[in-house]
């Protein structure tokens, strides 16, 4: 009697080692271990065995039983984690990301690049400077020493425990840094990322970009200034763009002017954007102060030179119509798509 409990036993695991995919397991547990399966029958034969007998038998067939049913249990497992897996079969190969899901650049980066391109055909060289700058070439050596009122006109963030450091304010240090190591004659372009203490709005942002330009030669004047200007403004803005210089005063320069161009908007008729002027200020420029070339290293007696510091995120945003300052650094994906 016991070895057909252990015949019975195998036959069911032998079977249930060989399932195929498409065998319903109900049916399995059914023939085997259902009410008028083989184990059931297997049992009533018991009836007729002696009381001894039947009570060890009894006990046998019971452990063949939750044997057989622990190893239908493992089965069931098996199979409803085969089915998980199945359904979640994964491609490791497949990209991610859709195609129209990539980047681009930034406006700020598109028109920096286009900026360097026309300044490199001019002979000018691209050059870097520390975000993190010294208070010495962000504001002495440009003619703006400690306690002088015109600090006042860019507030800074300066690092804890370190009082000589400063996020720099403008790109304008360069000027002097690179006159250091390169000397005069020279013309260099100097884009890149500015920081100050403002309350932002509409049109002023903590961070944001600018362009400075130093050109160091014999005999510099004005006239090469507006020429250089003028020729940046057409490459922007198309050839009905005009440009006027007004005074302004800036210490690292005499004299010192801010460039204007005509107003995108309304051609220079007069509108909101530009209060009715006609004109945007777009950059601060001048001829480099003698002090200024001398922190460079350079005899103001033999060069002159000019410098300018244009706006980057205000001509892109002229460039492209942006009527915030914010959106430049937001990193929102329906403003940058657009560009
Ligand atoms: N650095 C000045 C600013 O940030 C702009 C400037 C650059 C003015 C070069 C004159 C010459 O406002």
């Amino acid at each position: 009697m016991k070895s057909k409990f252990e015949e019975l036993k195998k036959t069911f695991e032998a079977t249930l080692a060989d399932l195929k995919d498409g065998v319903d397991l109900e049916e399995i547990k059914n023939k085997f271990l259902g009410r008028k399966g083989h184990l059931a029958l297997l049992m009533k034969e018991m009836a007729e065995l002696a009381d001894d007998e039947r009570k060890e038998i009894g006990k046998f067939a019971n452990v063949i039983k939750s044997g057989m049913e622990a190893g239908f249990a493992k089965a069931e497992a098996a199979r409803r984690v085969s089915q998980v897996f199945e359904g979640e079969w994964l491609d490791v190969t497949e990209p991610i990301f859709p195609a129209e899901g990539r980047g681009h650049l930034h406006p700020i980066t598109q028109i920096t690049e286009e900026l360097e391109d026309l300044f490199a055909s001019m002979g000018f060289m691209v050059l870097d400077g520390p975000e993190l700058e010294s208070d010495f070439y962000n504001f002495t050596a440009l003619n703006i020493p400690p306690t002088h009122p015109a600090r006042d006109m860019q507030d800074s963030f300066y690092i804890k425990g370190h009082p000589d450091q400063v996020m720099r304010t403008q790109t304008s240090p360069v000027q002097v840094r690179a006159m250091q190591k390169y000397g005069a004659p020279i013309r260099v372009i100097v884009p890149g990322r500015c920081f100050r203490n403002e309350a932002t709005d509409a049109r002023h942002e903590h961070t944001f970009y600018q362009l400075e330009g130093l050109m160091v030669d014999k005999d510099i004047n004005l006239g090469h200034m507006k020429g250089v200007l003028e020729e940046v403004a057409k490459h922007l803005f198309g050839p009905a763009a005009k440009t006027r210089l007004r005074p302004k005063f800036y210490p690292f320069v005499e004299p010192g002017m801010r460039g204007e161009v005509t107003c995108f908007l309304c051609q220079g008729q007069g509108c909101r954007v530009c209060k009715k002027t006609g004109w945007l200020e777009v950059l601060g420029a001048g001829l480099v102060h003698p002090t200024v070339l001398k922190e460079g290293g350079v005899d103001p007696e033999k060069y002159q030179g000019f410098a300018f510091g244009f706006g980057l995120s205000r001509l892109a945003m002229l460039k492209y119509a942006i009527d915030d300052a914010r959106l430049m650094q937001g990193g929102d994906e329906r403003f940058l798509k657009q560009f």
